[in-house]
């Protein structure tokens, strides 16, 4: 593996390697294991060219923890805002020296870009971009789910898929590079899923993906899922006219306090409520639920340095051996 720059592109294989270095490196800044020297000499740039919380400050958490250098670029107050193009851009972080470059852009396709010209030697990762993917979100999810399923069977979650695991993912599919993510890697890794939205946020073409297509929240719920996943409703991508009003949108198609109630009618005490963050609170989410223990809200944004930090390991070093692995390296 090269590059990050889609799940579809990932076997089970790359996909289980790096969930099982995750699980290495989420030991790394608990207990006596603060850091490790695995990226130590190397320089990666975060790439922003849209706004983000969770997804900038994991990896820049992530490739610190590995020793990296890390320089953060944010569109917004560069040289971008005179009309710098993607190409110069890259040319002066290659310049620079960059190793890994993480890029989050508003176009799809930017990381392709990227990773497929000679601009830059670097690894590229995919932050997530335009409406297209954003691999790291989805492998986050699938570790959080992982180890919840794990947790629960009493077992270690090394080296096990979601065979079996029924996940639903419900709102904007329209406008999300995270339903994208999830539909491919979530079926890579053996779960069944089911999306569920207005008619008018499903995009064109969703009957050919690996996964059901639904209009109906309560009639999914009660067929029982163990991962309900909420989208945030992504207005600042949207016509008015794809949006049914805020009330009758929360109402069919929101994870409201009925529907956290219902989960213990239909008998499902294990499901878990996801949501990638931002949230709109009240809207696609309740308080009640986002903040309710069967959330893993916060739980997806710790996983999310461990995974990026094993997706940079991997990308960066080539792949895990005894003399970079936690336990032998750590400082
Ligand atoms: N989930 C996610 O990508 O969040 P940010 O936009 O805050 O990075």
């Amino acid at each position: 593996m090269k590059h990050l720059l889609s799940t579809q592109d990932l076997s089970r294989k790359d996909a289980l390697d790096i969930l099982d270095t995750a699980e290495e490196m989420a030991q790394v800044g608990q207990r006596e294991v603060k850091k490790l020297p695995a990226l130590r000499g190397r320089t990666v740039v975060n790439l922003f060219f849209e706004d983000s919380t969770r997804t900038r400050i994991s990896f820049e958490a992530a490739a610190k923890r590995l020793s990296a250098d890390v320089i953060n670029f944010s569109a917004k107050g560069s040289s971008v805002s005179k009309g710098e193009s993607l190409k110069d851009t890259a040319q002066t972080l290659a310049a620079i020296g960059a190793d890994a470059v993480v890029i989050r852009h508003w176009a799809s396709g930017a990381p392709q870009r990227l990773a497929n010209t000679d601009w830059i030697d670097a690894r590229i990762l995919n932050a997530g971009d335009g409406t297209h993917e954003h691999p790291t979100q989805a492998l986050l999810d699938a570790f959080t789910m992982r180890r919840h399923w794990a947790k629960l069977a009493g077992t270690g979650s090394a080296g096990t898929d979601l065979s079996g695991m029924r996940v639903a993912i419900a709102g904007d599919v329209l406008h999300s590079r995270v339903a994208r993510s999830n539909v491919w890697l979530l079926r890579t890794l053996g779960a069944t899923v089911t999306l569920v939205a207005p008619p008018t946020l499903l995009p064109v073409g969703v009957d050919a993906w690996p996964c059901e297509v639904s209009y109906d929240l309560d009639a999914t719920l009660e067929q029982g899922v163990d991962a309900m996943m909420m989208l945030r409703v992504q207005k600042e991508r949207m016509n008015a006219s794809f949006f049914p009003s805020a009330r009758e949108y929360s109402r069919r198609w929101g994870f409201d306090d009925a529907r956290l109630e219902a989960l213990d009618r239909h008998g499902l005490k294990d499901t878990i409520i996801m949501h990638p963050g931002p949230m709109n609170r009240g809207l696609e989410i309740s308080s009640a639920a986002a903040d309710s223990a069967r959330s893993t809200i916060l739980d997806q944004v710790s996983n999310g340095v461990s995974v990026r930090m094993a997706a940079l390991y991997l990308l960066l070093t080539g792949g895990r051996d005894d003399e970079t692995s936690t336990s032998h390296a750590a400082t």
